[in-house]
């Protein structure tokens, strides 16, 4: 399995489902696993019951994958600070879309499906969140100023330039 992780508006989504028609694999969004479970969006998940209720939700979701499923997966920015979703990405090929957090902002401005983005120590957030992801990767892309396609075929030599114990 390969899982593309990073912060909120890395491009994970976008650039998750290019890489899997590219390498002819199956692609899943975990938020969107979350939010067909859950029968509402992640906005209304953390309004209701809060961040907590999100997170059993979302670790919930990476268990329930298929055993020995081999596709591209996305993951949410904070899936990965999970001690115990760490576990699972440790035995998945994982690649961190890097970005600054200018590039969040101006990306996303106040996105409001996104309520992490209102946490009031966004750049703390960002900072401690980039060592974990950087620690967790077995590629680590920078994606501003290159396009989607761009990013796709460098990872695709980066893939297969991997090293099988990678
Ligand atoms: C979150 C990121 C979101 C989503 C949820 C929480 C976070 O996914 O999982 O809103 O904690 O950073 P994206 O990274 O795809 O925006």
């Amino acid at each position: 399995m390969i899982v593309l992780i990073g912060f909120m508006g890395a491009g994970k989504t976008t650039i998750g489902a290019l890489l899997a028609t590219a390498i002819d694999r199956p692609f899943i969004d975990l938020d969107r696993l979350v939010e067909n479970s859950a029968g509402c969006t992640i906005a209304q998940i953390f309004s209701r019951w809060g961040e907590a209720d999100f997170r059993r939700r979302e670790f919930e979701a990476l268990q329930h994958l298929p055993a020995g499923w081999n596709g591209v997966l996305a993951v949410g920015g904070g899936a990965p600070m999970h001690p115990e979703a760490q576990l699972v990405l440790n035995s998945a090929t994982v690649i961190y879309l890097q970005t600054s957090l200018d590039h969040v902002i101006a990306r996303l401005g106040n996105d409001p499906s996104r309520p992490m983005l209102r946490n009031k120590n966004l750049e703390e957030l960002f900072n401690a969140r980039s060592v974990i992801y950087g620690a967790l990767a077995d590629i680590t892309i920078w994606v501003e100023d290159i396009t989607p396609d761009q990013i796709v075929t460098n990872l695709k030599s980066l893939l297969a330039n991997l090293k099988p114990t990678d």
